[in-house]
């Protein structure tokens, strides 16, 4: 594989969700959705609440049903592999979810989580724990967190553990599903940086999924924009981040926060003019 070849390859995936009740059409998440990511590249994924970003990733991770159209990890179909094809491929695709106070176990220590992938691998206990400490160095949490439980860490430090797990076994592509919307806005942007120097040093691949522009602007390469579950746009990330062309991701960019109180504010005028512009189109078409 050259390095200009996608890692991911997603091409017109369609995913429904069978609707319970006798002859109800399935709903549709995915309408014919396509996106790539290259070795080393973080692409996001942006959109409202309900647009189809956790289907995308759960589709790629094989937990949604591929209705359609091809999900491709290292040119391999995926899409429809089965149980166990899908566990070897768990070292090569990891995951980090939005909620850090849930997705680790309560009663495990940290060294007991981070080692758990290693010890599935055969690997020895000295090795393991040996290897739990390099990724605790590589998250910048303190090796005595080893012996700790999840409870006594804040829920950045947690993000951190969780993160450190997705690396555990180096995968060449970590999903990360609103891995920081939890958080509050300075812990989200030691995060962020953290996985922006976690990419530089180990090269792995990231789809990042956020409802918020400004999160992903921090660190994709390239950004999609899901809308009713389709991409409007897609492209370099600082283009359509800054200089969106569809009107849709122009909307989202005038709802994410800027740090800047007199942008903040003239943003703020700028959004409610479009509202009701948009409110007035709305009416219009409503009246036609
Ligand atoms: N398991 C499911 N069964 C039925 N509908 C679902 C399921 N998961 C998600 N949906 C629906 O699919 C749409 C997209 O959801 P989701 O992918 O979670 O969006 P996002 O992550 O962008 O908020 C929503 O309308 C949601 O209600
Ligand atoms: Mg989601």
């Amino acid at each position: 594989m050259t390095a200009a070849e996608p890692l991911l390859e997603v091409t017109d995936l369609v995913v429904e969700y069978p609707i319970k009740g006798f002859g109800r059409k399935p709903f549709r998440a995915l309408k014919g959705v396509s996106i790539d990511v290259k070795p080393g590249e973080c692409v996001g994924l942006v959109g409202e609440s309900g647009s189809g970003k956790t289907t995308l990733g759960r589709a790629v991770l094989g937990l949604a049903p591929v209705t359609e159209g091809s999900v491709k990890f290292k040119g391999r179909e995926i899409g429809t592999i089965s149980r166990r094809e899908r566990r070897e491929l768990s070292d090569d695709i990891q995951v980090v979810f939005q909620d850090p106070y849930t997705s680790l176990n309560p009663s495990l220590t940290i060294e007991q989580t981070l080692a758990e992938p290693l010890r599935v691998k055969n690997v020895s206990a000295a090795d393991a724990r040996k290897r739990v400490r390099t990724l605790l160095d590589q998250v910048g949490l303190p090796a005595d967190a080893a012996q700790r439980l999840p409870r006594e860490f804040s829920g950045g430090q947690r993000q951190r553990i969780a993160i450190a797990r997705a690396l555990a076994l180096e995968p060449a592509l970590i999903v990360c599903d609103e891995p920081v919307s939890a958080l509050d806005l300075s812990t989200q942007a030691r995060v962020l940086d953290l996985f922006k120097d976690i990419q530089e040093a180990t090269g792995v691949a990231y789809l990042f999924v956020s409802h918020d522009l400004a999160v992903v602007r921090h660190l994709s390469h390239r950004v999609a924009v899901m809308y009713h579950g389709e991409i409007v746009e897609y492209g370099d990330g600082d283009k359509v981040t800054s200089d969106p062309e569809h009107p849709y991701t122009q909307r989202l960019l005038m709802a994410a926060p800027v740090a800047d109180p007199d942008r903040q504010a003239q943003r703020r005028a700028d959004r409610a003019r479009m509202l009701e512009a948009q409110r007035e189109a709305d009416l219009q078409a409503g009246a036609a």
